[in-house]
């Protein structure tokens, strides 16, 4: 039945297929059938992750279907980017889908219901059925905010103790000036006010902060942010958003177009990001590898360039949400071939 849908909606432009999916998974309200494997289960971030494999942000951005993601096996979810206020994102058409090369160009902009709408969702959503599933919410600032560190307190007081864990991104690339925010001097301001915001207020104090960086960082800018993290405790690092370059051999008409580039292109350098912030950390700081997972072996290959938990997009645009179970059996196939009792054993081992 997925495989008819996705065909259908293949025959739409992204965007709409998108929302057409989004209100379809609303008003299904899957029931959760998945029973996890114990090789999978891991305690990190002081959460207990049942399978390391999360729905990345983008998806939900309005934390409406967090409940049939889960009912697809998702080990967690992460909602948004959510900002303050309400926001239409840029002009379109603003997603392209570059099918030749199993990947996405979007120029969306954060466009999302604001905090207001997504806390109201969240209160809804987390039924009792799902009450102890982890859910990671993503922030991020306003197109026009006047002080963008503003906006992040803002929303980790506001939306905190709704969340499992809080991503700050950082990282995307169509919101002028945010991916600025990862150079030295700002990362270190906005780290330690937001570590500060978090730990004041008693309802937020045991949340977990985890930045959401660009593949597009140099060796120099991912070892401040490296020290950086180390210094003020960051909890943990997402490794990466999308790209903004096209080194890439793209086949797609679409491969010019404005934007950030994920999927299978973004595999490899991701992965690359990855290893290099797993050496600099000395693995002390839990690293979740995102980009261009299509398969049980490249979230293996994730794991042992230094992923804890892995998390992915684009493929389930193109494969449904068939593909969880499936690359779920191919990681315990891979981790038992290898004599390995548990995911974590796995964690760096090719770094
Ligand atoms: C259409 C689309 C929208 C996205 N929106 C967001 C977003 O709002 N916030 C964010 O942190 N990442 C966003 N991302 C990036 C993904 O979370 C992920 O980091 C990236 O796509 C790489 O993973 P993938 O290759 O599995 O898609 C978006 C990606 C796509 C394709």
């Amino acid at each position: 039945m997925y495989n008819f849908t996705l065909n259908i909606l293949r025959l739409l432009p992204p965007e709409i297929a998108h929302s057409i999916t989004i209100k379809t998974l609303k008003y299904l309200r899957l029931k959760s059938k998945n029973f996890d494997d114990q090789i999978l289960s891991q305690h990190i971030l002081g959460l207990d992750f049942p399978n390391p494999i999360g729905l990345a942000a983008g998806f939900d951005k309005n934390a409406e279907v967090m409940n049939s993601m889960f009912s697809f096996g998702f080990g967690f979810v992460e909602v948004g980017t959510v900002t303050p206020m309400p926001q239409y994102g840029n002009t379109k058409p603003r997603v392209f889908r570059l099918t030749e090369d199993k990947a996405i160009i979007n120029s969306l902009g954060f466009n999302n219901n604001g905090s207001k709408k997504i806390k109201k969702n969240l209160n809804n959503n987390r039924n009792a059925e799902f009450n102890n599933k982890i859910i990671g919410i993503n922030i991020g600032k306003n197109k026009n905010s006047i002080n963008a560190i503003d906006d992040y307190l803002y929303l980790i007081q506001d939306l905190g103790h709704l969340a499992s864990y809080i991503t700050v991104n950082i990282s995307s690339p169509n919101t002028a000036g945010l991916r600025d925010m990862q150079l030295r001097g700002n990362i270190e301001k906005l780290i330690k006010k937001i570590v500060k915001k978090r730990d004041e207020i008693d309802s937020i104090n045991n949340k977990p902060i985890l930045i959401k960086l660009s593949p597009d960082l140099n060796e120099d800018q991912l070892r401040d942010i490296a020290l950086i993290s180390l210094a003020n405790n960051i909890d943990g690092l997402i490794l990466t958003n999308t790209t903004t370059n096209r080194n890439q051999k793209l086949l797609s008409q679409y491969k010019n177009k404005n934007g950030g580039l994920s999927g299978q292109p973004l595999f490899e350098r991701s992965n690359q990001t990855l290893r290099k912030m797993f050496t600099l950390t000395n693995g002390q700081i839990p690293l979740i590898g995102v980009g261009g997972i299509f398969s049980g072996s490249d979230c293996y290959a994730k794991i042992k360039s230094g992923a804890s938990l892995v998390q992915l997009y684009t493929s389930l645009v193109y494969s449904g949400p068939g593909l969880i179970s499936k690359i779920k059996n191919e990681l315990i196939d891979l981790i038992k071939t290898d004599g390995y009792k548990n995911i974590s054993e796995v964690i760096g081992k090719s770094v």
